[in-house]
């Protein structure tokens, strides 16, 4: 299952897929491939949802299936509705089937929600309804939004090249609770008879605790800072959120905690984003913040996320909405929910080898020059979303072939392996694994 716990052994590299996931092949020969001898399979439900949601999930959909396949992975997909969509098939926006078949499965990949369509809908028929949901109902608690600029996309950044280069940061983003959540909210009417809105920012310190740790936890895996953001000067729900943050940080005396008013988060993230490495912040600040993150990649159309429990399936989705506005034109940038697709593969499953090779045929897309309209800058190819899907089903592909051409150069094609072929096996795919290639697909082959 993908959850905290699991994904926190992750970030110790000791995680693996429990035994109960890994089904030994057939063998029919006496090659053994050390790296595709076992076929894993896992159930994904698939979230498309309303607007870009489809198109770019069927791009993701299709990567992960060819990148699982390189590293002895299958898939099992089941597609269920939520938000827009779901409200004109059932009248809900999260349909009790979606989140029971949600729950049960391996990992779930959601599209996005929402529309102009239903806009003006009551609140509690809203498609984002729905979202919110699904993220209590699941109860994934964390939300991990990484923003790291590209070499290849930093002229896309609406920072001056200086300032954006080599920024690289986590956004971890408490997701199930604060004002989102709180009660008590509704409409009413003051004192003087006008009507009014009200919610009510609210945190437990269970509900910061268990965040302040996967903070600290992220943080001690990537360069050991972790800035917490709030607004403790105004807030009370603040004030204890900086108090539990700060007793927390005793558990992690490595990591190097610092506070910071979202007011002044804000600034900071423009004027200097090379200082922050881990940011660990409320509901509310989270997603404000990483939007704004997002810019200085260049585009919300790069940035996926995933959002963890404690103990259940992961979510994993792009941060950005559905852009009704460019939906079913071939206009959407695919990457961020591609990327998402990876971060499923290391966070919710654990498999590194195969996020690696979805994350690197992204850059390697980038690097041949392929760039939708939200990223394109001078000299680039401006394609559509299905192409750029195409371009990095092509990249994922082009591991693959290296694979086999080193092999053919030692069995060519139609002969058997010679005698010592088990040895001489063993030394190209640790030939291969150097070059980071990660399988012997022509030895796949020959096993049947
Ligand atoms: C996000 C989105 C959602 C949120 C909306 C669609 C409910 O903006 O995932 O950042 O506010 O969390
Ligand atoms: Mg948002």
């Amino acid at each position: 299952m993908a959850c905290l716990g699991y994904n926190v052994k992750l970030f110790k590299a000791t995680g693996f897929p429990s035994e109960s996931r890994i089904h030994p092949t057939r063998r029919t020969n006496s090659i053994r491939c050390a790296v595709t001898s076992a076929t894993k399979r896992y159930n994904i439900t698939l979230l498309p949802g309303d607007g870009i949601g489809p198109e770019i999930m069927n791009i993701a959909k299709d990567v992960l299936s060819l990148a699982g396949s390189q590293e002895g992975i299958e898939f099992q997909f089941k597609e269920m509705p939520v938000g827009g969509v779901a409200l004109d098939l059932t009248g809900v926006p999260l349909p009790e089937e979606t989140l029971s078949i949600a729950k049960q499965s391996d990992a779930i990949l959601l599209g996005a929600i929402g529309g102009y369509k239903w806009d003006s809908n009551e609140k509690h028929l809203k498609p984002e309804t729905g979202l919110l949901q699904l993220r209590a109902g699941l109860e994934v608690f964390a939300n991990l939004r990484p923003a790291s600029v590209l070499p290849q996309l930093v002229d896309s950044s609406t920072l001056k090249r200086e300032v954006a280069e080599g920024v690289d940061l986590m956004v971890v983003r408490e997701l199930t609770g604060g004002i989102y959540f709180g009660k008590p909210r509704g409409f009413g009417t003051n004192e003087k008879g006008e009507e009014i809105g009200f919610n009510t920012e609210v945190y437990a310190t269970y509900e910061i605790d268990r965040i302040a740790r996967v903070g600290f936890e992220t943080a001690r895996k990537r360069r050991g800072k972790l800035c917490s953001v709030d607004k403790a000067n105004v807030l009370e729900a603040s004030m204890l959120w900086r108090k539990r943050v700060t007793a927390i940080a005793s558990e992690y005396p490595d990591v190097e905690l610092s506070h910071m008013y979202v007011d002044n988060a804000a600034m900071q993230l423009i004027r200097d984003p090379k200082q922050f490495d881990t940011i660990v912040t409320n509901n509310i600040f989270g997603d404000i913040l990483s939007d704004e993150a997002s810019m200085i990649t260049g585009s919300i159309g790069m940035l996926p996320s995933a959002s963890l429990s404690d103990s259940g399936p992961g979510l994993f989705e792009p941060i950005h909405g559905s852009a009704p506005d460019i939906a079913g034109q071939d206009k959407a940038n695919p990457l961020a929910m591609v990327l998402s697709a990876a971060m499923l593969l290391r966070y919710g499953l654990g498999e590194e080898n195969a996020a690696k090779k979805i994350e690197n045929a992204v850059l390697e897309t980038l690097n041949r020059g392929y760039r939708t309209g939200d990223t394109l800058s001078d000299g680039k190819k401006l394609v559509g979303c299905k192409e750029m899907g195409e371009e990095v089903l092509r990249s994922v592909d082009s591991e693959r072939s290296i694979a086999v051409q080193i092999c053919k150069l030692q069995f060519p094609a139609g002969l058997s392996p010679p005698g010592n072929a088990q040895a001489l096996h063993f030394l190209l795919v640790k030939v291969m694994l150097q070059e980071n290639v990660s399988g012997c697909f022509h030895c796949r082959k020959n096993r049947g």
